[in-house]
């Protein structure tokens, strides 16, 4: 449908702009690769067709779009250059993103549990500090989020596309009342219309995250299929869909997709900060058990906030074999939050392992003192005792 509304432009001039070639096509837009021939800088030009722009719902939401790309100044949102219109088409000029889409790095298939977090605290810090402006994102899903390597060690990520980004509590629709945006990465308030909040990014931010762990989205199948699962379905197990993942991620997961916003993370970067410690405090613990299994077992196995024992048909290399009895989650595939919220790994949850060195510290007299001191106490009293019947 777009295809035949939105032109390409490639080629041509827009204004100052000069278009070099499409980054991606979208449902009522074209984003363009193009130079600002003033000032010889690449950009990311985003370009609505005329006869989209001349509806007025569409042309507001248009301009809504490029408010709330510049309400927020964050390391982690593409920062936003300009905005107009040219020839009768709107557009949006920001910063080009010299790189790929998440989507794209998840079309490779699973992706290191370490990249997966790193990639996705960023965006977590900039969904919450959109949140604290009072806005809502209502579209965190892959293709959304641009990850960039500025330098060699860190690659760096921005969220972009703030087409559905609402100020307020009420679900997003068209005028007609039609959903909008994907349903893969949506919340259950989000499909149904209800209220909604940073939790609703929330939501996705966990789905985006099962995607990046697995390769593949929680709900995947046809559109009727994504909506029943993210309505009525529990959460899907990461663990057993890529074996060498920990069990505790799936109670992670669990409570970020939880149905009831009320049973979610208190912010997106707590989500982040809980999957962080699930995939690499067990990581820390295989490292641990495999250089000293009893010291290993009895340090990590203490007050893990953890899921059940992984069931007899999955045991599997790097499992964590000291961890406690099962609290809660009995079954192969994590309880929903709904209803039975997972554990939230807190402070007390981190493990703190003594370092041996401190107590080889506390304990470092020479051993020859003791009997030294003992000796002379003996002689002293014998000593006492021989004045004492010298003088009786
Ligand atoms: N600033 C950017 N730099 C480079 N590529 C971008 C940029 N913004 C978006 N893209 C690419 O273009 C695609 C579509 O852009 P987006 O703003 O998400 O439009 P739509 O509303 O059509 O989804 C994105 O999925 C991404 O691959
Ligand atoms: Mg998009």
């Amino acid at each position: 449908m777009a295809d035949e509304q939105v032109a390409d432009l490639t080629g041509r001039r827009l204004g100052n702009y000069r278009i070099d070639g499409v980054l991606g096509k979208g449902g009522m837009s074209v984003m363009y690769r193009a130079t600002d021939v003033r000032l010889g800088r690449k950009v990311a030009l985003k370009v609505i067709g005329e006869h989209l722009g001349a509806d007025a719902e569409f042309r507001e939401r248009f301009v809504d779009e490029a408010r709330n790309t510049a309400a927020i100044d964050h390391p982690n949102i593409v920062p936003l250059y300009d905005f107009g219109e040219l020839d009768g088409m709107h557009y949006i000029g920001m910063r080009l993103v010299d790189g790929s889409d998440l989507a794209s790095l998840i079309s490779e298939g699973p992706m290191r549990p370490e990249r997966a977090v790193g990639l996705l605290e960023q965006v977590a810090d900039a969904l919450d500090t959109l949140h604290r402006r009072g806005l809502v994102h209502l579209d965190v899903k892959p293709a959304n989020v641009l990850v960039t390597k500025r330098e060699s060690i860190k690659e760096h990520v921005y969220v972009a596309d703030f087409g559905l980004t609402r100020r307020g509590a009420t679900g997003h629709r068209t005028r007609g009342g039609d959903f909008l945006g994907s349903p893969t990465y949506a919340a259950p308030e989000h499909l149904r219309g209800e209220p909604l909040d940073g939790r609703t990014d929330q939501y996705a931010l966990a789905c985006v995250l099962y995607a990046c762990l697995t390769g593949r989205p929680p709900y995947p199948g046809d559109v009727q299929s994504v909506i029943k699962g993210h309505l009525n379905l529990a959460p899907p197990s990461a663990a057993r869909i890529v074996s060498s993942l920990p069990q505790a991620i799936d109670a992670v997961l669990a409570k970020g997709m939880a149905k009831d916003p009320g049973r979610r993370y208190d912010s997106c970067v707590a989500l982040l900060t809980a999957a962080t410690e699930a995939l690499t405090s067990s990581r820390a613990r295989e490292t641990e058990q495999r250089e000293t299994p009893q010291r290993g077992a009895q340090q990590w196995g203490n007050g893990q906030p953890q899921q059940s024992p992984r069931p007899p048909h999955g045991p599997r290399a790097g499992a964590m074999p000291g961890r406690p009895p099962a609290q809660r989650g009995p079954g192969p595939v994590p309880p929903p939050g709904y209803g039975s919220p997972a554990p939230e790994p807190g402070p007390a949850a981190r493990p703190a392992p003594a370092p041996p060195y401190q107590q080889q510290g506390r304990n470092s007299q020479p051993s020859w003192l003791v009997p030294l001191l003992l000796g002379a106490v003996v002689i002293l009293v014998l000593l006492l005792a021989a004045v004492i019947i010298a003088t009786a």
